[in-house]
């Protein structure tokens, strides 16, 4: 039986019995607690939990699953025996609070001895040490004694949720294999293959271990339909099975390579991993370095490596995914509607790899000779991790084929160490400037008049982590003045871009003014020798200041756009405004219409056509309330603070540079509406000459 014809004879045999017939789940499972569905029952969980209702109560279908970087992983063993897979097909029955277990038990035997006609000699039933009821029932059924276990005949898909005893299904593939019963010390031997479990749901675990039984008593069962495959096609090995006896050929049409015993483990690494990759992405992962994401770039990286192995580099699962829609795509028609998408996905991640693949390969042919005894330090595999995007089991993989191991806690002290750097790099210079208790505040009302250029004295000189005298044309460097008029970036606008004159040249491109509490950095390029005592000129970018007041003042607008529009206290949590751009994020429980877009848009575009005049005040806060200014929530204030009217349709307390028109602002344009996370909405918009 192909494996075609074994999916039709489950689903037929359980549609008769009164199960409904339902399409196979997504890969990416609606439940935080697993990265992908790793088992037929994945989906029904919220339905054994009694959340939900079962769309019948009795079900059957053919659910994809992946095992690999979670609870349930395969990924380290696939090639090296024929049984394991990241990605299978699993067969499943379910019963919600229907038929218990008599009635699974009894499927379960019928379908596999009088339909499937399985000789009953071959097959060995095993049950939870707890339960004398299952084996009770398989006596009197298949008038067998089921072998009694504990662990491995529990069940449950994560750490908490539905679980319960099971009962297994074993296939004897004869005296000839080696290997023991279920149970015993040798059972690895793989001469008795599990081919399917039926799962008694009965209780719900919570993070204590803590057993509370379930509304209803169910059935899960799961059966490996490339087991079935094999024990049917007369195969001991999986991958011999008519499904990937097809991929294997498309993988030696693409490398031009033959299967041999030598390099059987690479043509199962790749079938098995061209199937994860493709129906991973086919459901809408994209390869990332976080997460789910992760997983599938570490599954397609290795799947480089053992095309490398074949002598073949470059693209590969992209030019294989073809044969894996002609063997699967009538099964899975996605395969087939999203090729063109996974195929550029695929493309797109085994370009970027490829010369890297080849360069980590090169520094490990170097450093290899000179590694004491058998270890590859830490610092090694971190750099192949850091530089060349080798995932540390991947070398691990590599290195395993010369029975060579990873100081691993090497290896994850130099990953602890790069995440230091790059927290104290994003926390910036920030620690250095703050140990200059000498340097005066220069962030004042100075940026708000920025029309003149302004004379000041170079008070200190930051490079790389250390205060330096003077620096040189190329230094990448921040320098704080005793006075300037430069805007440094604060409560989500830009600061200013300009230049630092020595006399009439320029000694430093200013490409963005920082701050570090009160004192603004000049943070730039130095082009001429600066040093500290220098007299120089500020020299702000006008063009560029005047393009983020459009941008600051067409925020205030949208806002009360929105608050219009949305006819809801619209909640700012964020803003970014930058020239002639905006990036707004607030609370709203929902995506706009089209037509609210439109409509917020519009009420902005009008009122800056209205050309309104935009006040820029200082006042006591109370009389800033008593106008009703509206505040950022979670702000502090201080006694007196700044408020920007613009027309008589918003008042804001804000630190911001403004236009004082709203007709300078010209235009504005809502590019995007998208969710940022739950609750909270992001809207982009272009004004000015952008828009
Ligand atoms: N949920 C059970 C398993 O995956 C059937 O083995």
């Amino acid at each position: 039986m192909t494996y075609d014809e074994i999916r039709k004879v489950f689903l037929d045999y359980f549609e008769s019995r009164g199960h409904k017939i339902v399409p196979s789940a997504s890969l990416i499972p609606n439940d935080p607690t697993l990265l992908f569905t790793v088992a037929g029952m994945v989906p029904w969980k919220n339905i054994f939990l009694g959340l939900e209702n079962p769309p019948a109560p009795r079900v059957a279908d053919v659910q994809k699953c992946i095992r690999a970087g979670g609870k349930h992983n395969d990924l380290e063993d696939v090639g090296f025996d024929g049984r394991h897979h990241t990605f299978f097909e699993m067969l499943g029955n379910w019963s919600f609070g229907d038929y218990f277990k008599e009635g699974a038990i009894e499927m379960s035997w019928d379908l596999l001895t009088r339909v499937i006609g399985i000789d009953p000699a071959r097959l060995v039933v095993t049950a939870h040490e707890s339960d004398d009821e299952a084996a009770e029932i398989w006596r009197k059924i298949a008038g067998k004694d089921a072998i009694r276990l504990g662990k491995d005949n529990w069940w449950s898909a994560g750490d908490t949720g539905p679980c319960g005893p099971c009962s297994e299904i074993f296939y004897d593939f004869g005296e000839n294999v080696p290997g023991g019963l279920p149970g015993t010390p040798d059972e690895d031997g793989g001469r008795f293959v599990e081919i399917w479990n039926d799962v008694f749901m009965q209780y719900d675990r919570d993070a204590n271990g803590n057993l509370t039984p379930l509304p209803k008593q169910n059935v899960d069962t799961g059966a490996g339909l490339e087991r079935w495959a094999a024990m049917l096609q007369g195969k001991f090995d999986n991958y011999d099975t008519d499904l990937f006896v097809n991929l294997k050929r498309a993988v030696s049409d693409v490398t031009g390579v033959a299967e041999t015993a030598e390099n059987k483990t690479s043509f199962k690494v790749i079938t098995d991993h061209l199937r994860s990759v493709g129906f991973a992405i086919a459901d809408g992962v994209i390869p990332s370095n976080s997460d789910r994401g992760y997983v599938i770039r570490r599954i397609l990286r290795r799947a480089m490596r053992h095309g490398q192995i074949l002598g073949h580099n470059g693209a590969l699962l992209s030019r294989l995914y073809p044969a894996l829609v002609e063997q699967m795509g009538v099964a899975y028609p996605e395969l087939k509607t999203n090729a063109a998408h996974v195929v550029e996905i695929i493309t797109n991640e085994e370009n970027s790899f490829a010369d890297m693949l080849n360069n980590g390969m090169k520094l490990l042919d170097n450093e290899l000779p000179k590694i004491h005894g058998n270890v590859l330090p830490g610092a090694v595999a971190f750099k192949l991790f850091d530089t060349y995007g080798f995932p540390l089991d991947l070398t691990q993989m590599i290195l395993r084929e010369k029975n060579i191991a990873v100081d691993v806690p090497g290896f994850e002290s130099e990953m602890a160490a790069q995440k230091e750097r790059s927290r104290a790099n994003t926390r910036g210079t920030k620690i250095f400037w703050e140990s200059r208790t000498d340097l005066p505040a220069t962030d004042d009302v100075a940026k708000y008049a920025p029309n003149e250029n302004m004379d000041a004295t170079v008070l200190a000189i930051l490079r790389d982590g250390e205060f330096i005298d003077s620096a040189d044309a190329g230094d990448e460097v921040e320098i704080a003045l005793d006075k300037t008029n430069f805007y440094g970036t604060q409560g989500g606008q830009v600061g200013d871009m300009g230049a630092i004159k020595i006399g009439d040249d320029v000694a430093v491109t200013v490409t963005e003014a920082a701050r570090a509490g009160g004192i603004v950095l000049h943070r730039g390029t130095v082009v001429k020798k600066i040093s500290v005592g220098d007299t120089v000129r500020t020299m702000v970018d006008m063009q560029n200041r005047a393009a983020t007041a459009r941008a600051h003042t067409a925020t205030h607008l949208l806002q009360a756009a929105l608050r219009r529009v949305l006819n809801t206290d619209v909640e700012q949590r964020g803003s970014r405004v930058a020239p002639d751009s905006v990036r707004f994020d607030f609370l709203f429980g929902r995506a706009m219409t089209d037509q609210e877009k439109a409509a917020v848009e519009n009420m902005v575009n009008e009122w800056i056509g209205a050309k309104m005049n935009v006040a820029h005040e200082e006042m006591p806060i109370e009389m800033a309330k008593q106008r009703g200014a509206m505040a950022l929530f979670g702000e502090k204030y201080g006694d007196v603070v700044r408020v920007i009217t613009a027309g008589d349709v918003s008042c804001e307390l804000c630190g911001g540079t403004h236009v004082y028109n709203t007709g300078e602002i010209m235009r504005a344009k809502i590019n995007k509406e998208k969710s940022i996370s739950s609750g909270i909405r992001r809207i982009t918009m272009s004004v000015g000459n952008l828009a």
